[in-house]
C-alpha cells in the first residue's frame, strides 16, 4: 500500500519510517526543502534514538522517500497522513494554519478516492472541519473519508513507543476507511496491541483528555513537593508511597522546574480555551497552567535563598532540552530559567549533551555562553543548576566540580543527587521537595 506523510517533525518522520517499517510503500512531505534535502541524503534533522538506523534501513530497502511535492506524493498514495504542527496561539487555542494549508493543498490535488488521517494532535471538531473543507474546495468528483489517529510517542523514545504502542485510537465514521488503517496497523494488531475504534470527536477529545492528565499529575506533585519544604517531608518518599497503590501509578510523580515540550503546555491551553469557549471550564486544568508557570521560577527562587542578589553572579546550568534523549527545547524550563537570571543581571553558562543549538535559536539576543563540557560550564561559577536529568549528569565528578567552582552551590531540581551525600562533600545543596 503507497502512504503519503505530511510534516516531517517528530511524528511525521517517526511515523513515515515506522510505517515503512511495517512494508508500506511512505513518501514523506515537507515545505521545508531544507529539511527534505537533509533527509534525502539519510540525515535526521533532530536527535531521537533509533530514528536515524530506522530511516536508512528503510530508505535502502526502497520504502521510504522524502519530497516536497505534495502533489505526485498524494496521487501515488491511497492514504495520507496528516503530521504537521498545531502550535499554539497567542490565546492559548491550537493554531491550526498548517492543517488548513494542507487541508487546502489536498482538495487541489486529489482526483480519485482517498483516506486522509489526522494524525497531528487537533481540538474536537477539526477532523469534520477537514474533511468540509477538502469537499467544499476540491476540484473533482472524488470523495475522501477522515480518519483521526492522535499519536501518543514521547520524544526520546519515539521509535519505541510507534512500534509499540499502549494502544492504537481510530476514530472516524466509514468503516472502509477504518478497515483500511486497521490494515495499515496490522503488525500491532497481531501484537496485540489494544485498538480503540471510535467516532471523531472521541478519538480527538482521549488526545487531550491524557495529556492534560498527565500534566495534572505533574503539577500536583510540583505542588506536593513545595508543601514537602515547608513540613520536612521527602517528596521522593512521598512519591513511592503514593506511587505502590495501583489506582495512582508511579509514573509522572517525579517534581522538576516545571513541565515543557511541543505538547503538554500547548495542549492543555488548548484544551482550556475549548472548554470556555463552549461554557465548560476545566478549572483543574487552569491551575495545573498557573502551577506550573509558578514552578518554572522555583530554580530561581532556590538561587536567590544561597546567594541573595544575583547580579554579575555565574550561573552554570545543565540542561537546556525539557527531558533527556532530545533536543527538542520547545517550553523548556530551561528558556525561562536563563530569561530569568538575565533580568537579574547574572552571567549564564550553560552545557547540554544535544540542545545547545536548538536552545541558541530559540533564546534570542540574551548573551549565554555555551560550554563543551559540565566541567567547563562550572568553572568559577557562583553555583550549578541542573535542569534535566541526562544520565551523564547522574555521575559528574562531584570532587572535581567542586575544586572547579567560585562557591559550591548545587540546586538540582531533579533530585538527582542524594541531599546526605552531596553536602559530605561540602556543598550547599537544594533539590526540590527534600528540605
Ligand atoms: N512531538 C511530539 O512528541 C508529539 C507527540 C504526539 C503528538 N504530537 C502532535 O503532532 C503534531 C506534529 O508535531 P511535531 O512535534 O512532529 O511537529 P514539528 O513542528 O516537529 O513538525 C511539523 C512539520 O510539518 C511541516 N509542515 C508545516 N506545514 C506544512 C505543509 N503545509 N506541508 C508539508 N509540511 C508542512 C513543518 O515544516 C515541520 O517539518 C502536532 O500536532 C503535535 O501536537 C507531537
Amino acid at each position: 500500500m503507497h502512504i503519503a506523510v505530511i510534516g516531517t517533525g517528530y511524528v511525521g518522520l517517526v511515523s513515515g519510517a515506522g510505517l515503512a517499517d511495517f512494508g508500506m510503500i511512505v513518501t514523506c512531505v515537507d515545505i521545508d526543502e531544507k529539511k527534505i534535502r537533509k533527509l534525502k541524503r539519510g540525515e535526521i534533522p533532530f536527535y531521537e534514538p533509533g530514528l536515524e538506523n530506522l530511516v536508512k534501513k528503510n530508505m535502502k530497502a526502497g520504502r521510504l522517500v522524502f519530497t516536497t511535492d505534495l502533489a505526485k506524493a498524494v496521487k501515488n498514495s491511497l492514504v495520507i497522513f496528516i503530521c504537521v504542527g498545531t502550535p499554539p496561539s497567542s490565546d492559548g487555542s491550537a493554531d491550526l494554519s498548517q492543517i488548513k494549508e494542507v487541508a487546502l493543498s489536498l482538495a487541489e490535488v486529489i482526483d480519485e478516492y482517498k483516506v486522509i488521517v489526522t494524525k497531528s494532535t487537533v481540538p474536537v471538531g477539526t477532523n469534520r472541519w477537514i474533511k468540509q473543507l477538502i469537499d467544499a474546495n476540491k476540484k473533482t468528483e472524488a470523495s475522501v473519508d477522515i480518519i483521526s489517529n492522535p499519536e501518543f510517542l514521547r520524544e526520546g523514545n519515539a521509535v519505541e513507543d510507534f512500534m509499540h504502542p499502549d494502544r492504537v485510537i481510530i476514530g472516524g465514521e466509514s468503516a472502509y476507511a477504518i478497515a483500511i488503517i486497521k490494515d495499515i496497523y496490522r503488525p500491532l494488531y497481531l501484537a496485540e496491541t489494544p485498538f480503540i475504534i471510535t467516532n471523531l470527536e472521541t478519538a480527538e477529545l482521549i488526545k487531550y483528555a491524557s495529556n492534560a492528565f498527565l500534566a495534572t499529575k505533574i503539577s500536583f506533585i510540583n505542588e506536593i513537593a513545595n508543601f514537602c519544604e515547608k513540613v520536612g517531608a521527602d517528596v521522593t518518599v512521598v512519591a513511592k508511597g503514593m506511587g505502590l497503590d495501583p489506582r495512582i501509578g508511579a509514573k509522572f510523580l517525579n517534581p522538576g522546574p516545571g513541565f515543557g515540550g511541543s505538547c503538554f503546555p500547548k495542549d492543555v491551553k488548548a484544551l482550556v480555551k475549548q472548554g470556555r469557549q463552549l461554557s465548560s471550564p476545566f478549572k483543574i486544568l487552569e491551575a495545573v497552567i498557573e502551577i506550573n508557570e509558578k514552578q518554572k521560577m522555583r530554580a530561581i527562587e532556590k538561587l536567590e535563598n544561597f546567594l541573595g542578589d544575583l547580579k554579575d553572579k555565574t550561573i552554570a546550568i545543565l540542561g537546556l532540552s525539557f527531558k533527556p534523549n532530545t533536543s527538542d527545547v520547545r517550553e523548556s524550563p530551561a528558556l525561562t530559567v536563563v530569561n530569568q537570571l538575565h533580568q537579574r543581571g547574572a552571567k549564564i553558562r550553560v552545557y547540554d549533551p544535544v540542545a545547545m543549538e536548538e536552545f541558541k535559536s530559540s533564546i534570542g539576543q540574551i548573551p549565554v555562553e555555551y560550554s563543551s563540557s559540565p566541567e567547563e560550564a562550572v568553572k568559577s561559577a557562583d553555583a550549578l543548576v541542573i535542569l534535566t536529568e541526562w544520565n551523564e549528569f547522574r555521575f559528574l565528578e562531584l570532587p572535581k566540580i567542586k575544586s572547579l567552582m567560585k562557591s559550591p552551590i548545587l540546586i538540582d531540581m531533579r533530585n538527582i543527587y542524594e541531599p546526605e551525600i552531596v553536602k559530605k562533600l561540602g556543598f550547599s545543596y537544594a533539590g526540590i521537595g527534600r528540605s
